[in-house]
């Protein structure tokens, strides 16, 4: 799902944190809702490459001025250049596929990965690229998960409970205290995006 303006609009209460690093580009709703709550710098990886070019034509000018950057490829082979960046991140984690787009790209392209590219790989790689405590991570289509639709691991640990248990115990031993909470999505779907923050104790 595109990630819903009104929830990104309370991001523009934390000023300090305006790089947004998006996995799952698809049409480049994100990038847009980015740009329009102040993102200075916005990263989006996309895996199908027909999604990539349309996005670099809709952002060329962005893109231009070094604001926007599309990177194409499986999130999990890019999520390490996280390390790099010194200033916090919102981490945006959105990149999978819906049951009948998965099997209908399978048969279109090798670009699809694994089905086991679930969200939890994606955020052990970014925590052990960058703990930045005042980094943000943004988990969509929580209802999905929940539910256990085919995209998402059957194994428990690589949903929910395991999302949440794998990001309170990297920073509980970094001294350094986790809150989630949990908005409504785009169109307002109830229980939709889990947003994690952090604080130093
Ligand atoms: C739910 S959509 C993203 C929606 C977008 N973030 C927005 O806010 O409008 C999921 C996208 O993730 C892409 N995707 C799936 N697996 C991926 C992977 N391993 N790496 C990068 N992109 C992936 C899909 O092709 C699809 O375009």
């Amino acid at each position: 799902m595109p990630i819903s303006d009104r929830f990104l609009k309370q991001t523009e209460k934390d000023p300090e944190n305006r790089v947004f690093f998006e996995i799952g580009t698809l049409e480049g709703n994100g990038i847009r809702d980015a740009l329009n709550h102040g993102y200075d710098r916005i990263i989006s990886v996309e895996i199908v490459k027909d999604y990539y070019e349309d996005c670099k034509n809709r952002f060329s000018e962005e893109i231009k001025s070094g604001k926007v950057t599309l990177i194409h490829g499986d999130a999990a082979d890019h999520i390490q250049m996280v390390s790099d960046i010194k200033q916090p991140i919102t981490f945006f984690v959105d990149a999978h596929f819906d049951d009948k787009h998965y099997d209908d790209l399978k048969k279109e392209t090798d670009d699809v990965p694994p089905e086991e590219s679930f969200a939890y790989e994606h955020i052990r790689e970014f925590l052990n690229n960058n703990s930045n405590p005042d980094n943000k991570i943004i988990v969509d289509d929580i209802d999905t998960m929940l539910r256990g639709d085919n995209f998402w691991s059957k194994d428990m640990k690589y949903r929910l409970q395991g999302i949440i248990d794998l990001v309170v115990e990297f920073f509980k031993e970094r001294n350094i205290e986790t809150s989630f909470t949990i908005h409504s999505g785009f169109d307002k779907r109830p229980n939709d995006i889990l947003l994690f923050e952090f604080e130093r104790i």
